[in-house]
């Protein structure tokens, strides 16, 4: 076997062999096969697509990359969440301890933020002390002891995705449905959840722009979990207004405490409360009832026993920036658009994210959000906040914001609020 013949298949509008995918993850993960020869391979992915039997096969190659973890042991169903990624998205926080306290296991492997989007492993870091990083036995022993744990995913676990994704990030081949689907479902195939919840995120702050290409990434998706003996349901949810009132790491860790608190902004707590139920059902605990667990405290309990069972401080101060500047409406009326994608590079140029893998990001960076479409805005007051520690970076960040915002001036005027949940599969 060599890697041209295999680039050339796939630049000719071939369909990959068993064998070729076999071998080309194979040679990829050991060093084998260069990096630009898999650049090459991943663009003519993106180009040319793979069909259904090439991605179950490339998905199971990159499963049998490395280890498989196993949770038959714990006494409790698990059920897993996994978010496409989009702006504002904090529900892994306040989920994953609802979950636990209505009686299931939540192994939350979680990942970084890169580019615009934001990513829990920064978010639950401002929270003092408290660490991503454990070992296969106490990310175990945490499960079993507070019923949730939300941490990195081990070295062990789908290297064959670690490389190809760093690579992926970096030769613009992130948005083929294929690949993505394929990068998702191998960690959560590998990482042994009984049942998974996907949140697949449609609109500007999304992977997905439209509903049909989010449609075909889910089905997918749903496809190959089902294959690989893993309850799947999708739901495609709205992206195009941030979720929620706050994009940045502690400032989204503040809005899901209060979540957790019973309070917090609607659009959370009602995609809080419908992913939780999505869970409950599939780990087959129908009955259960997030709506009380949320409001008698036990979610609140859960998440204090996860927080500090990783070493965090749950009672602690987060932080926050040293400046903030505000953005103030530029008209009276009602906020009809607030675009999530201008409102994550935002954020992410205010110090939120990182434009390289190494790179630090600030626990207290990012926007606050005073209104959402819907509301009555006045000219001159605040609109949003934006929060960071390097204040030469303000600039940049309104840059962003330039074209995000539009005011109806038009009496009466009140745009159709978009539902959260546009589609359900399974
Ligand atoms: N999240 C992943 O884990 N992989 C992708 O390819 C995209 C989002």
């Amino acid at each position: 076997m060599d890697v041209i013949s295999v680039i050339r298949t796939k630049r000719d509008r071939g369909r990959l062999s068993d064998e070729q995918i076999d071998w080309v993850i194979d040679a990829y993960t050991r060093g084998a096969v260069a990096d630009e020869q898999m650049a090459a391979l991943a663009m003519a992915i993106l180009l040319n697509g793979m069909d259904r039997a090439e991605i179950a096969r490339w998905t199971a190659a990159m499963i049998g990359s490395g280890e498989r973890m196993d949770f038959s042991g714990l006494a409790r169903p698990t059920a897993d969440k996994h978010s496409t990624g989009g702006v504002g998205d904090k529900i892994t926080l306040p989920l994953a301890p609802l979950v636990a306290a209505c009686g299931a296991a939540v192994p939350q492997l979680s990942g970084r933020g890169l580019g615009h989007t934001g990513g829990t492993l920064d978010k639950l870091e401002s929270i003092p002390g408290w660490r991503a990083a454990l070992s296969n036995d106490e990310m175990l022993a945490v499960l079993g002891d507070v019923g949730a744990v939300v941490c990195a995913a081990g070295d062990g676990l789908a290297p064959a995705d670690k490389k190809l994704y760093a690579l992926r990030d970096v030769t613009g081949t992130v948005e083929a449905i294929p690949l993505i689907a394929s990068s998702i479902m191998s960690k959560k195939i590998a990482e042994g959840t009984g049942s998974l919840v996907l949140d697949v995120k449609v609109g500007s702050g999304a992977f997905m722009k439209n509903l049909d290409d989010a449609r075909e990434l889910a089905a997918t998706m749903v496809g190959l979990g089902t294959d690989h003996g893993v309850r799947t349901v999708a739901l495609l949810t709205g992206m195009s207004v941030p979720l929620g009132l706050t994009a940045g790491n502690a400032l989204e860790v503040r809005e899901s405490v209060e979540v957790l608190a019973g309070g917090g902004p609607a659009d959370v707590v009602e995609l809080t409360l419908a992913l939780a139920r999505e869970m409950l059902d599939a780990a087959g605990l129908p009955d259960a009832d997030p709506g009380r667990a949320l409001a008698d405290g036990s979610a609140m309990d859960v998440w204090r026993r996860m927080i500090r069972a990783q070493g965090g401080d749950p009672a602690a101060e987060l932080p926050r920036a040293r400046e903030t500047q505000t953005v103030l409406a530029p008209a009276t009326g009602v906020l009809t658009a607030l675009d999530a994608y201008a409102v994550g590079v935002a954020a992410w140029r205010l110090g939120a994210g990182r434009a390289r893998k190494e790179d630090a990001v600030q626990a207290g960076a990012g926007v606050e959000l005073h209104a959402k479409p819907g509301d009555r805005v006045t000219a001159g007051r605040p609109l949003l906040t934006l929060h960071t520690d390097t204040p030469e970076r303000f600039a940049y960040a309104e840059e962003a914001l330039a074209d995000a915002v539009t005011v109806s001036t038009t009496p009466g005027a009140t745009p159709p609020t978009p539902p959260i949940i546009l589609d359900r599969l399974a």
